[in-house]
């Protein structure tokens, strides 16, 4: 297995943000693009490879198929149809699956044995369907997750605090998507509790705030897709931030989807969670103490997801 080969499966435009992050990032040395349309894959690697003299690394970057998967370490699926306006992420869900079905059908064949990330949405029932299908061990099966949606936060909450996102550590847990949460008990503006800040009344945020920020973290993907159709830079940098967690063993904490086996009560789903994230997938479920309205939230998400789930024929 090549410890450092990337393929992403999509060559769309979350796919192809993927894959220009992690050339301008240097994530990976060597990238295959798969695309049902192998022309435009083929274009999109000459295209990046004209521009490796200006990347922090050398990388080798190419067209391929599912024959370049056998010795990949990652496999990242970002295929699939976008949501259109008015459309939910959710009402994605069969004509997704299908696809998926397809795509893991031939990666099967390939004699794969690393790691499968999967950013196609309805993203939690998405990494269900892979795990499903594909027979992998559960922690090396792994959705962006809720990555995004508290990457939105911390730079929302930064913007108001004004404090460099990097130093806002807060999740968004819960379903990629319309039932998603805020887990604010958890939420530190460096090491202040920020529900400490806004009981205090601070002029930047209080109560109220919490509550509309989370709305519109939950919501700004409909405003990105009103503007300019589709998102693609923001889930293109959190797929590069996963990958980079696996590929350097970061054992860093992503809200990732993971599969539940027991932890906040339930099992057989994948949902974001706070999680441990190194070069085996998911090394653990972090099993955060939520208060009620939290656990209420989370519990709530689930159950939508299973409710999907059996829509399904798996
Ligand atoms: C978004 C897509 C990735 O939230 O679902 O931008």
């Amino acid at each position: 297995m090549n410890k450092s080969k990337v393929v992403i499966v999509g060559t769309g435009m979350v796919g192809m943000s993927y894959a220009y992050s992690m050339v301008n990032q240097g994530t990976c040395e060597e990238l295959v693009l798969i695309d049902l349309d192998k022309k435009r894959a083929e274009g999109e690697a000459i295209d990046l490879n004209h521009g490796l003299s200006f990347a922090p690394r050398k990388m080798k970057i190419y067209a391929g198929d599912y024959s370049d998967c056998s010795d990949a370490y990652i496999i990242c699926i970002t295929a699939g149809a976008i949501q259109n306006e008015g459309e939910t992420r959710l009402d994605l869900l069969h004509k997704n699956t299908k696809i998926m079905k397809s795509i893991i059908g031939e990666i099967k064949k390939t004699g794969f044995k690393g790691i499968l990330l999967i950013a196609t949405n309805p993203v939690d029932i998405m990494t269900y369907v892979s795990w499903k299908l594909s027979g992998y061990d559960k922690s090396k099966v792994i959705g962006s997750g809720t990555t995004l949606d508290s990457a939105r936060l911390r730079y929302t909450l930064g913007e108001r605090l004004n404090v460099n996102p990097k130093d806002i550590n807060a999740y968004v847990m819960g379903e990629h998507g319309d039932s998603q949460f805020v887990a604010w008990s958890y939420a530190l503006c460096g090491l202040q509790p920020i529900y400490q800040i806004a009981s205090r009344k601070d002029k930047n945020i209080d109560f109220d705030d919490l509550e509309k920020i989370e709305d519109e973290v939950r919501n700004i993907a409909y405003k990105i897709i009103d503007c300019k159709k589709s998102t693609y830079y923001g889930i293109g940098m959190a797929l590069t931030k996963i990958t980079k967690a696996i590929l350097e063993n970061e054992n860093t904490v992503l809200t990732v989807s993971s599969y539940l086996n027991g932890e906040y009560g339930n099992e057989d789903v994948y949902i974001a969670v706070p999680s441990i994230v190194n070069k085996d997938g998911v090394r653990e479920v972090i099993h955060l103490p939520l208060d009620a309205t939290e656990k209420e939230k989370l519990n709530d998400s689930i159950k939508i997801m299973k409710e999907n789930i059996k829509k399904l024929d798996l």
